[in-house]
């Protein structure tokens, strides 16, 4: 974990509420997909926290995010401009489990909803670099909320959209075109399933991982404080595996921000 600051390059809205921000750091920092980062406009008083956003792309020197504006910190940076400076603290967190795709051949479908979809460009572009049979299942309210849509589309996997009003791609939940799939062809070895977005579809793609038999990853946004195990603001409920109390709870921050589907309690 290193506290650097990175100078922005460029920090564009992509949508209503959707911005892209790109920032060179001082010195390479190794990153793995799934990581995120804590930010803050540098020298900003308030609000006091830094926000946490997962890393959507990095090359040796500069990290890239896409974010969604909810509040004040992230309506701060909004206002930061190329050749400004923003205090981050990264890589933070862990990585996807990725051996049953690289080494066992089982089909890799990520299940991307909204601004979920940052935490599962790496992981794509990673396992499509890999040869992967990789599928992406991309969904958001409105076309407004698939950032980076075409990112995914130009790494060349298949890529299913839906939106809940039809305004673009297919009509409903992304979980219907992802059921839909795992029934037909689950591919010649199985599938492992990762998913990023809220809560209540990520609780579904476990449950429909689940009663078709395949692993599932999926990557928490939880509230934060300090990124890095120290407030204890982030846990959540844990089960390993087993469905029956007592609960214990782990740290978003240092034991994921990827858990198996399997063990959150929903
Ligand atoms: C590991 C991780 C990775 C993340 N990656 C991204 C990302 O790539 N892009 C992105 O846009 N966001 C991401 N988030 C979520 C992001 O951190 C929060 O949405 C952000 O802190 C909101 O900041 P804000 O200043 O806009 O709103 P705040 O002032 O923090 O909050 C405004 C309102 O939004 C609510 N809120 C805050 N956080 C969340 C949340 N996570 N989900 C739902 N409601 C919330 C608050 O309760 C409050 O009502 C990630 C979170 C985590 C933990
Ligand atoms: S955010 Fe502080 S312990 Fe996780």
């Amino acid at each position: 974990m290193k506290d650097l600051v990175g100078t922005v390059e460029f920090n564009r809205q992509l949508a209503p509420r959707y911005f892209h921000i790109r920032l060179r750091l001082p010195e390479a920092v190794g990153v793995l997909s799934g990581q995120f980062a804590m930010l803050r406009p540098q020298g900003l008083v308030e609000p006091i926290l830094r926000r946490a956003l997962a890393i959507h792309r990095a090359d040796a020197d500069a990290v890239e995010f896409i974010y969604l504006v909810l509040g004040r910190g992230l309506e701060a940076l909004t206002r930061v401009r190329e050749g400004e400076n923003v205090d981050v603290l990264l890589p933070l967190g862990n990585t996807y489990p990725t051996d049953a795709v690289t080494l066992e051949g089982r089909r890799a479908l990520l299940v991307a909803g909204g601004v979920g979809s940052p935490a599962l460009f790496m992981l794509a572009g990673d396992l499509v670099a890999k040869g992967a049979d990789v599928r992406v299942y991309f969904g958001g309210r409105t076309k407004f909320d698939l950032p980076a849509l075409d990112e995914f589309e130009a790494l060349g996997c298949p890529v299913t959209v839906t939106t809940d009003d039809g305004s673009a791609g297919e009509r409903g939940f992304v979980t219907a075109p992802l059921e839909r799939d795992l029934v037909a062809d689950a591919g010649p070895n199985g599938s492992v399933i990762y998913t990023c977005g809220p809560w209540p579809m990520m609780a579904r793609v476990g449950a429909i991982a689940a009663e078709r038999g395949a692993r599932c990853f999926v990557s928490l946004e939880a509230s934060m404080a300090c990124g890095f195990g120290i407030c204890v603001a982030c846990v959540v409920e844990v089960c390993e595996g087993s469905f029956a109390p007592p609960f214990k709870y782990q740290k978003v921050c240092t034991e994921g921000p990827v858990f198996p589907a399997e063990a959150i309690v929903w």
